[in-house]
């Protein structure tokens, strides 16, 4: 079962489950066997990483290939392939980019890190126009953080459950993922959390017609507390695709207006164009006091995240709100400059929304009566197919990679499906083939 070992969700599929156990016993040869054994010998076990599944050798554009040679799609990515991997024009500036200034020390700043932090308060809406790097989305959240305590003068944040922003003890005290809090307490005091607004898994039980008690819960937490610094929030889940109805963030934003609190929108995985728009928060209407970004912003190859927020918030001179060996990175900033130039130059923003919605179109019409099949959600090149049973889902993931196609299964019950926004018209239908194949065959035995 794609739970964790306490029954509920986890962010991703387990790492240790039976199907995943009989899967590489009937694919994976001795030789990886070896290679994953020393892996597992020589890093720290963890819940949904370590022991792997598969070794890797190479990667290019839409394709991973494994150390046997076997080719997958990769609609997974951890979300930073945008682009694709390993693509040209980003290898070709981080060359480049080695051959002049590799590394910025403390006191100095440098060229490409101001042109990546200008280009991002230009695409960012809003206004929002002063920038700080991190080396990872969890500490460039941990920046958002002490920001907005700064700012406020107060401790406390609202978010929601079973979100996630980072597995850092700051980041995960504002997450809602049992698997990143359990036995690592005391979180961080004034974390309190709320329903997330989730139409099928909403714990309020609105059911099918939204009365956006999920909004009003937030704001009734929000008026209580009374001194709360930030609520945050991804604007829409990306690992299970669900969006707020409409609505839901006017009120929110609202709300924080008249208690003082900040908006931190969680941008991690879903900006550069991965939802059809340059950034996530474009379908709410509502602009937040701080945006932060990873990921695809390192090109799909240089850890890098950002923080980027409103004139207004850069009251931190006196304080160290980040302040990482990496933070102007010229060689991270080289790729990230590049990211951007090639989803400018490759029009992918577009492409995103237009190939998300024929995606999704097809999907619907071609899954309309299957059986394991509950609802098809899709935002630009990020689709959600939500299935009746965690066993389907995880049934369904271990078929599509005997096919060639990888991709993540989010809580539970959803196929999270993100190819990179270049990827061939061809590739593209080849991945969709495979997975109406391998529901058909799943929707047949829709009890197991
Ligand atoms: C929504 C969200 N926030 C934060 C993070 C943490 O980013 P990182 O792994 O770079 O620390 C992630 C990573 O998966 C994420 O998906």
């Amino acid at each position: 079962m794609n739970l964790s070992e306490h029954g509920r969700s986890t962010e991703g599929d387990v790492n240790t489950s039976s199907i995943r156990s009989t899967w590489q016993a009937e694919h994976v040869s001795p030789s990886t066997q070896e290679v994953l054994a020393k892996d597992e010998k020589a890093f720290l076990r963890q819940n949904l990483s370590t022991p792997c599944m598969n070794a890797l050798r190479s990667l290019n554009g839409s394709w991973i290939e494994d150390i046997e040679g076997r080719r997958y799609l990769d609609f997974h990515g951890n979300m930073v392939h945008q682009v694709g991997h390993a693509n040209p024009m980003v290898i070709q500036a981080i060359k480049d980019q080695l051959d002049q200034l590799s590394f910025c020390p403390r006191r100095y700043t440098n060229d490409v890190a101001i042109q990546l932090a200008e280009k991002l308060a230009e695409i960012t809406p809003g206004g929002l126009q002063k920038v700080l790097f991190a080396p990872g989305g969890s500490a460039a959240m941990g920046i958002a953080l002490k920001l907005a305590r700064i700012a406020t003068g107060r401790y406390k944040t609202i978010s929601m459950w079973d979100s996630f922003h980072g597995a850092s003890l700051d980041a995960c005290s504002v997450g809602g993922e049992e698997s990143f809090r359990r036995g690592v307490g005391p979180l961080l005091p004034g974390s309190e959390h709320v329903p997330p607004s989730d139409p099928i898994r909403c714990p309020l039980k609105c059911g099918t017609s939204c009365n956006m008690g999920c909004a009003n819960y937030l704001e009734y937490v929000l008026a209580r507390e009374g001194d709360v610094a930030a609520v945050i929030a991804e604007p829409m889940r990306c690992t299970t695709v669900v969006s707020p109805p409409p609505g839901y963030w006017q009120q929110i934003r609202a709300a924080c207006d008249r208690h003082g609190t900040l908006l931190i929108f969680d941008e991690i995985p879903t900006a550069f164009g991965r939802t059809g728009k340059w950034f996530a928060s474009e379908w709410t209407g509502v602009v937040p006091d701080i945006l932060v970004v990873g990921k695809g912003l390192g090109g799909g190859i240089m850890p890098l995240a950002a923080v980027i927020t409103k004139l207004e918030l850069d009251i931190a001179a006196e304080h160290s709100i980040g302040h990482y060996t990496h933070e102007k990175s010229p060689v991270a900033c080289a790729a990230g400059l590049a990211m951007i130039e090639v989803v400018e130059k490759d029009r992918l923003v577009a492409r995103s929304q237009e190939l998300g919605e024929s995606s999704v179109y097809y999907l619907r019409k071609r899954l309309a009566s299957n059986q394991a099949v509950v609802e098809i959600r899709g935002y630009g090149l990020l689709i959600g197919i939500e299935l009746k049973s965690a066993t389907m889902a995880e049934k369904c993931l271990y078929r599509c990679l005997s096919l060639g196609l990888n991709f993540k299964v989010s809580s539970g019950t959803v196929l999270t499906l993100a190819p990179p926004l270049n990827i061939s018209q061809q590739d593209l239908d080849h991945a969709w083939s495979i997975v109406v194949s391998v529901l058909e065959s799943i929707g047949i035995d829709a009890e197991d």
